[in-house]
């Protein structure tokens, strides 16, 4: 998963590259005759040059010490005679969400007439997937290469492991969501509520619920765990004007939360006391934006000081973020939705094919 963050045109966290370098150079330690890496960058709607991947070419190269060819045509028939001509054994392969089979193939009339995915079918004979990140989408990558040999990479492993010590734990635990993204976490955080003790959520989500989702979280109050929701923040009618200061319930209609107040900070200082496992996902607030990483910021430094906890971080943007604190945290999962996902199903959709 190099679904980096970027900003600007720069990548501001390469937690995402360095995490799947052990898996990438084990293969290369085996000389195959070729090692296409391929994964998607953003949620971009057809090709878009913004969206890249050609931006983690560099950085890829740089730790890998090695040349890399860039396939910049993607899952198209003239990749097949780029690979054909080259004489490299290492390739990028373009966004695969530049071709919307990647998302799509299942829901597809006749994918088996189609050249993405015949293309991506053909690529190797060996399929590795060391995507966490991404194994909770039915996407092409993921599930649709039909090559039969497979197995899955160190990352996988190392996360797993990670976050089955919360799922197994008896601990009393705490999740803290933040981030945006609630269209897509509603029914795990559904899920996720019969499984751990307290969730307290945060961050852009604040802004949907408060603009009429809450109903959405109605069917969440007979399950195991408490809900609660930060009560205060730092608001504007967008991100280039000025910030103020205001209570949820008096929210302007035309304003969003851009981080937490400190009411709910202090609310959240206190809660994460009476836990002793602390899964956080998604950063408080817009971390890129000097203006909003103060919440995000206090909150990496209670946990720090809360250092007999088990914590448990999740999520390629809050990852990133923490990375730029001296922590000890316990697991900086690269995964942001697999990451609740796996919490809360203990399985996904990607990892399937790989457990029979
Ligand atoms: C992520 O950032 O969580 C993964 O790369 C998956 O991206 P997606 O939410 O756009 O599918």
């Amino acid at each position: 998963d190099l679904n980096v963050p970027v900003t600007n045109n720069v990548v501001t966290s390469d937690y995402r590259i360095i995490s799947a370098l052990p898996t990438i150079k084990r293969i290369l330690r085996d000389n195959p005759k070729r090692l296409i890496i391929m994964s998607h960058l953003g949620r971009p709607t057809g090709i878009d040059d913004s969206k890249s991947l050609k931006i983690v070419l560099p950085i890829l190269k740089k730790c890998l010490n090695i040349d890399i060819e860039f396939l910049s045509n993607g899952l198209t028939k003239n990749t097949l005679t780029q690979l054909k001509e080259s004489a490299n054994n290492v390739f990028l392969l373009e966004n695969l969400r530049f071709h919307d089979e990647e998302t799509r193939y299942n829901k597809m009339e006749d994918p088996d007439n189609n050249e993405a995915i015949s293309v991506i079918r053909s690529l190797g004979n060996h399929y590795v997937n060391d995507a966490f990140g991404c194994l909770h989408r039915d996407h092409l990558s993921i599930n649709g290469l039909k090559i039969a040999e497979k197995s899955y990479g160190f990352l996988v492993n190392k996360e797993l492991n990670a976050l089955n010590n919360v799922t197994n734990s008896r601990d009393k635990t705490l999740a803290i969501i933040g981030g945006g993204k609630i269209q897509d976490k509603l029914a795990m955080l559904e899920k996720l509520s019969q499984k751990v003790d307290h969730i307290f959520i945060a961050g852009g989500n604040i802004n949907s619920i408060l603009k009429n989702e809450q109903s959405n979280f109605l069917p969440f109050c007979n399950n195991k765990a408490e809900i609660s929701f930060m009560i205060d923040g730092l608001c504007a009618t967008s991100l280039e004007s000025n910030p103020s200061y205001s209570l949820s319930e008096n929210l302007p209609v035309d304003m969003n939360f851009y981080d937490m107040g400190m009411k709910s900070m202090n609310i959240l200082r206190e809660l994460i006391k009476n836990y002793d496992t602390i899964f956080w996902n998604g950063t408080l607030g817009v971390v890129e934006n000097d203006n909003y990483k103060q919440g995000s910021d206090m909150l990496v430094h209670i946990l720090m000081e809360n250092n007999e906890k088990n914590v448990i971080i999740g999520g390629g943007d809050t990852g990133g973020f923490v990375n730029n604190y001296q922590h000890n945290f316990n697991h900086i999962s690269t995964g942001g939705g697999a990451s609740i996902e796996y919490i809360s199903n203990d399985q996904l959709v990607g990892l399937i094919q790989f457990m029979s």
